[in-house]
């Protein structure tokens, strides 16, 4: 793993748009694994400021989220869909057509997830893949003790995810019990992948996740096998670290080691 810490959240929001930006640059056909949640609110503010600013285009790109809610349709307020469109999709070229979250509302959920799943292999698999991560140790709606070799499916969100949740919706009640994500073995196939944990309420499941055993207790430790997974943190992220000071031997300050 690729360990990057840098001095704040607008640190590391910088810099995981800095690898986002490469990553088109580079590749303008390239394919995205959209996250959503808090973590991600000012990644796309920032790559939609650069998009502005310094025309840097999703035109090409092909993107699919990891998870909607099942029950949500996608005009309904609190979905993924919806998120998308305000933070990020209507303030780029990105083409609408080419953008894929799964379907909450489908009336088979079980064989939504498989289409979807099928999807992202005929797109030729996900380049990038973005990640947040739960305080519980969660990517996508991958739970504790979500198979480490799942597949697009069906997940029961645990009550701790609901009340994290619960701030978007009405009340805990109206907070969706179940979601179509991404599995972890979906998230394992990505050529890259790049996970962005900020604050200190992260800091446990960030130790858990680098350092901790692979286990599917913290689903995100399954990136211990990804070749090419970076994490880039803030230093409150970073705080339940035991091995900082080589990972800032290796990347000072979050940037390219020698060799990158
Ligand atoms: C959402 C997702 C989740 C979030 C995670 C962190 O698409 O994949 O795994 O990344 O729940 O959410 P925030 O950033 O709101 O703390």
């Amino acid at each position: 793993m690729k360990v990057l810490i840098l001095p704040d959240e607008q640190a590391a929001i910088q810099r995981a748009a800095d690898i986002v930006a490469r990553t088109v640059s580079g590749n303008p056909g390239s394919v995205l694994g959209l996250a959503t949640g808090g973590t991600m609110l000012p990644l796309y503010e920032a790559l939609a400021q650069r998009h502005r600013d310094d025309g840097l285009s999703f035109a090409g790109t092909t993107s699919f989220n990891l998870d909607e809610y099942i029950g949500l349709a996608p005009d309904h307020p609190c979905s993924y869909h919806q998120y998308m469109q305000k933070a990020f999709f209507r303030h780029v070229d990105i083409d609408p057509a080419r953008t894929h979250l799964p379907k909450g509302d489908a009336a088979d959920p079980r064989a939504a997830s498989e289409d979807y799943e099928t999807l992202i292999e005929q797109a030729g698999g996900i380049d990038l893949q973005l990640l947040g991560i739960g305080r519980n140790g969660h990517i996508g709606f991958n739970e504790p003790t979500a198979s480490l070799g799942s597949r697009t499916r069906i997940k029961t969100l645990t009550t701790s995810t609901r009340r994290a949740n619960q701030k978007y919706f009405e009340s805990f009640e109206e907070t969706p019990r179940y979601a179509i994500t991404t599995g972890v073995a979906t998230i394992l196939a990505s050529r890259k992948c790049l996970l962005i944990a900020t604050g200190a309420a992260k800091a446990r499941a960030v130790a858990d996740m680098i350092e901790g055993p692979l286990s599917a207790a913290c689903p995100a430790s399954a990136l211990q096998l990804h070749a090419r997974a970076t994490i880039v943190l803030d230093k409150a992220a970073a705080s339940e670290l035991a091995l900082t000071e080589y990972y800032e031997t290796v990347h000072p300050g979050g940037q390219d080691s020698v060799f990158d």
